[in-house]
This record gives C-alpha cells, structure tokens and sequence, in this order.
C-alpha cells in the first residue's frame, strides 16, 4: 500500500509564560492558540543559560487525571512526591509520570555542570476508566534510552514507540505514543511511519528543516523554536536541507471524551474537578494504598447493602 505522507495542519510559535513559583518557560500546548491536541493537554519548553530562570521551580502541588512527562536536554531537576520516590532527571533522562487518581510532588530544576538547562514538559490525557488509577512512575535514565543510529548519520532516541525495530524505553502507556529526539545532520531526511488516526505534532529545538515533506511536495520549514502539528496519515517525513535539525516527535491515540480542566487537574466533568478540589480540602486526594480501605472494598457491595 503506497504511503501516505502527513501534511502540516498548523504551525505553533511558543508563547512565553510564567509557571510554577516563577519559570519561564515557552508553552505550545495549553494556549490561546492550542489548547488540546487529543490526548496531548500541555507541551512547555525550559531553555536557558539563566539560573533566574528557573531556580524557583515548581514547589509541592497536586496533579490528578492526567500523565505528565519530563525530558531533560541539560540541566538537572530534583523531584520528590507523596508516594515515596525521591531523585534526580538529568541530561537525557525521562520521567514519565502516570498522576492517576492523585499525587502531591516537588520538582525543582538546578543547572548542570555547564550552567545550562533545557528540557521538555508534556502532560498527556487519561481516558475516564484510568484517571483515578494508582499513581506509577517510569523512570528510565540516559543510558536506558536506546539510540537508532542510521546510515545517513541520523541519531534518533527512542523515548517512547519503535523506530527500525528498536523498542523505546518507555511502555505500557494507554495513548501508544511514539516519543522520540530526532538529530539530523544536514542533507539527512527521515521518515517514520505514524498510525493513522493518531494526533501527531514535531517540535523543533535546534536549527531548521522542512516539515510534512511529500504530501504537500515540499513540506513547510520551521526554524526553532516552532511545532508543526500534522494532518492524517500513516508516516512523517522531515528532511534537513543545507542545515543540520533537531526536534520531537510526539503522536498518540486520541481519546474523544469530554474533558474538565484547572490548573493541574484534568478530568471529564466539572463535579469531577469539585470532587479534586474538596479532597485537597480533606486531606483525602493523594492515592492511597491503604489496607483497611482495601478490604472494606472488597466486602462492601450495593447488594449487601440493600439487604
Ligand atoms: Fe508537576
């Protein structure tokens, strides 16, 4: 069956803004300009030689519903939450968090030896059956990445989805995503297929290339920082003419539901946002395994009790 190349639907500038206890960051997703890209709610970019920048970080706060994914370029972030784990993502790292029905955490960003940091926040939705599940982590360093490394001197770390074969570190996730840091060397072009059906976006980060080449003939160039968010089809092909390019690519499945959305809680109903709300009220919103409630669930059923 020929291939049908993706075209580009939409280009995205990043708007700056101002996050957490006072980071600045450039956000294409979760803005006036995009707000959802099924099942992608939030896409935030930290780029910067300035501790000013970033040193605040993002104290305590809660995150419900929702899966939040953080890949670091340069830099370090400390992290700690409610259910226990505490360390560090560093250059090249990924922590993907699955929030679920409830976690408290801190994660608090440090420039690495070289004084920069960099890196990229994603939150990716829940369908309505897994937005209360039990909080889980993913935390996969550097080395555990596996890197495609192609004739042409195209290096592509595998992050999440398959390239030529080779499975990303991340799995088990409900969207089927493909995350991946493409590098391309001036000249190179790359295609991946892309299921069709699935929202599909790239970021460019370092230098320029064209973008949706081959259904549109020439595609559309981004020069970084910009996103490129594609229209349908089965792969995606980018080539990086008379520069060399950097960017992700990013596609999962949709979900199609409702979605209810503040600040960092994303559910399918306004209630269901309240509910979030009232539970920090009470104490009673972080996930908790706890063994009496266990089997009070277990003997407990609407029938016992309208008996
Ligand atoms: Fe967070």
């Amino acid at each position: 069956m020929a291939a049908h190349p993706r075209a580009i639907e939409r280009v995205i500038e990043p708007t700056p803004v101002i996050e957490g206890a006072g980071v600045r960051l450039r956000r294409s997703i979760a803005t006036a300009t995009l707000d959802y890209l099924d099942p992608f709610l939030l896409l935030d970019n930290f780029q910067s030689d300035d501790p000013d920048d970033y040193l605040a970080g993002f104290p305590w706060h809660p995150h419900r519903g929702i899966e939040t994914v953080t890949y670091m370029l340069a830099g370090e972030v400390d992290h700690r939450d409610s259910i226990g784990n505490a360390g560090m993502i560093g250059a090249g790292d990924v922590q993907w968090m699955t929030a679920g029905g409830g976690i408290m955490h801190e994660e608090m960003p440090r420039p690495g030896g070289d004084g920069r940091m960099g890196g990229f926040q994603l939150w990716v939705n829940l369908p309505a059956e897994l937005k209360m599940t039990r909080p889980r982590y993913q935390d996969l360093g550097a080395a555990r990445i596996p890197e495609v490394r192609r004739a042409d001197g195209s290096v592509i770390r595998v992050v999440a989805g398959e390239v030529d074969g080779v499975t990303g570190a991340v799995t088990e996730i409900y969207a089927e995503p493909a995350y991946l840091d493409v590098a391309l060397p001036a000249g190179a072009s790359f295609s991946q297929p892309v299921p069709p059906g699935h929202s599909a976006f790239a970021y460019a980060f370092e230098g320029e290339g064209q973008f949706g080449v081959g259904s549109d003939p020439d595609g559309a160039r981004l020069v970084a920082p910009r996103m490129a968010v594609f229209g349908d089809g089965d792969e995606v092909r980018v080539e990086a003419r008379g520069h060399a390019l950097r960017f992700l690519l990013v596609s999962g499945k949709p979900l199609g539901e409702p979605i209810a959305r503040y600040g960092p809680f994303v559910m399918n109903t306004r209630e269901e946002l309240q509910l979030a709300l009232r539970d920090l009220q009470n104490d009673t919103f972080v996930w908790r395994d706890d063994a009496e409630w266990a089997q009070a669930r277990r003997t407990w059923s609407p029938d016992a009790w309208s008996r």
